[in-house]
Order: C-alpha cells, then structure tokens, then sequence
C-alpha cells in the first residue's frame, strides 16, 4: 500500500509533479507532495530508494545532484528536512529526522576565495560570460546515519560524518563529526551530552 499513484502522482497532491522514475520505494511508503522532488536532479540509474513505511512529510526536499544516491530505511520519518547529496547519504531504519534538518554531503561551493567568486559567477542564470564551475574544488563525503536515530529540530549535518545507532541529535546541534552509538551530542559543533543506555 502507497499513497503515490501508477502514474507517480501523489493521491489529492496539489502539484501535478510525478515522483522521478530512478526513485525506488516499499511497501507502506507514504510522500506528502511529489514537490519533495523540485530540486531533485539525480542522473544515476536508482537515484533515491526508499524502504518500507518511509513517510516524507511536509516541506521535505530531496535536493540530489546528477551522481547523488540516497538511501532511506525501513519505518524512517523526513517532517520538513533537507536533505542535499552530491555523493551518498544513508539513513538507516527507524529513524526520526526532524523540521528544518539540514543533511549535507557536500560544501557545493569551493572553500578558497577566488574559486567561490568563479562559482558565483557560474551559477547566474543570465550571465553570458559565464565561467565553468570550478566543481573539482568542491569537498564532498558520503554521510551515513545508522539506525534508530532522532535528530531534533534544526540541525544540521555535515559532510563525512558517520552517526551510530540509537544516537540523538539534539535540536540546533551542528554535527562535524561522528558520533558513536547510543549517544546524545548538542550544540555548535556539536559535542558528547549523554550515553543513552542501548
Ligand atoms: C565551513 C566549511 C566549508 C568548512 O569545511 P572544511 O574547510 O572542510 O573544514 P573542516 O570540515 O576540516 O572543519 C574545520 C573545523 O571547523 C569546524 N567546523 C566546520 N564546519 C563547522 C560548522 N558549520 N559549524 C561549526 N564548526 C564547524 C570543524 O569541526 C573543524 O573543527 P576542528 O578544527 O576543531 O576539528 C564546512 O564545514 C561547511 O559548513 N560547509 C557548508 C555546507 C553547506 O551549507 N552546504 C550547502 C551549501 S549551498
């Protein structure tokens, strides 16, 4: 059972969008609006899977680039996040991802100063001159959150971090750095605050 329609529509959506065709789904998938999808542009062959019970809600965005992949586990709940994958980002089973999470595998832009004015520039829409983007600069690193995971409200995960199971995000907190299983990190960076007992 699904609320997305043969035609990759979403039942009573306010969009007309259909799910993009390299999006894979399970049983009991539940998707709010296929607007999830706007600034989805994934090339590879299976871009997105999603696994059983997955629910995405609200104004969650799945902001994959052309070699992006992401995969999301069983009974696992996007409400409002951000999730933007240059590379690779897993999100295991039974996990709760919170309103404005931000998921980033990726910086998009080069850290070095001339490089990120030729980005900028890259990036106009209307601009003639336009330069290529110096994408090599760009520092991107596959992100894996293990299962049984909540990351509060508003936080925010960097590239290459790792997360273990069980793990809680406080709300606000903004993860550099991995965090083992079974523990509570908040702030910025974000930093051990408890062991939950497993
Ligand atoms: C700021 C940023 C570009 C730095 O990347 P980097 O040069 O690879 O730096 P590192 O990951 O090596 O981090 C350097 C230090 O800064 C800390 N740090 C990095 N980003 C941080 C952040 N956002 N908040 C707090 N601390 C941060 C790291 O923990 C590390 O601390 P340490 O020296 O104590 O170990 C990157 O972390 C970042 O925030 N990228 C933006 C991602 C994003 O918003 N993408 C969407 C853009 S459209």
């Amino acid at each position: 059972m699904t609320n997305v329609l043969p035609d990759r529509r979403i039942e009573h959506d306010w969009t007309n969008r259909q799910i993009p065709p390299n999006v894979t789904w399970g049983d009991g998938f539940y998707c709010e609006s296929a607007q999830s999808f706007l600034h989805f542009k994934g090339k590879r062959e299976l871009a997105v899977e999603f696994g059983n019970h997955v629910s995405v809600y609200a104004a969650s965005q799945l902001a994959v680039g052309p070699q992006g992949h992401v995969k999301i586990g069983d009974f696992t709940l996007l409400v409002g996040a951000l999730l933007t994958c240059e590379s690779e980002i897993e999100i295991g089973s039974h996990c709760l991802i919170s309103w404005g999470t931000g998921i980033a595998d990726s910086d998009f832009h080069p850290v070095a100063a001339a490089q990120r004015r030729i980005d900028a520039e890259a990036l106009a829409p209307f601009y003639e001159g336009k330069p290529e983007r110096p994408i090599e600069a760009v520092k991107s690193r596959p992100i894996k959150i293990g299962n049984n995971v909540w990351i509060g409200m508003n936080a925010i995960v960097l590239k290459g971090v790792t997360i273990g199971d069980n793990s809680v995000i406080a709300a606000g907190a903004v993860v550099t750095k991995d965090v083992p299983p079974n523990t509570v990190v908040a702030g910025n960076p974000a930093r051990f605050a408890k062991r939950l007992s497993s």
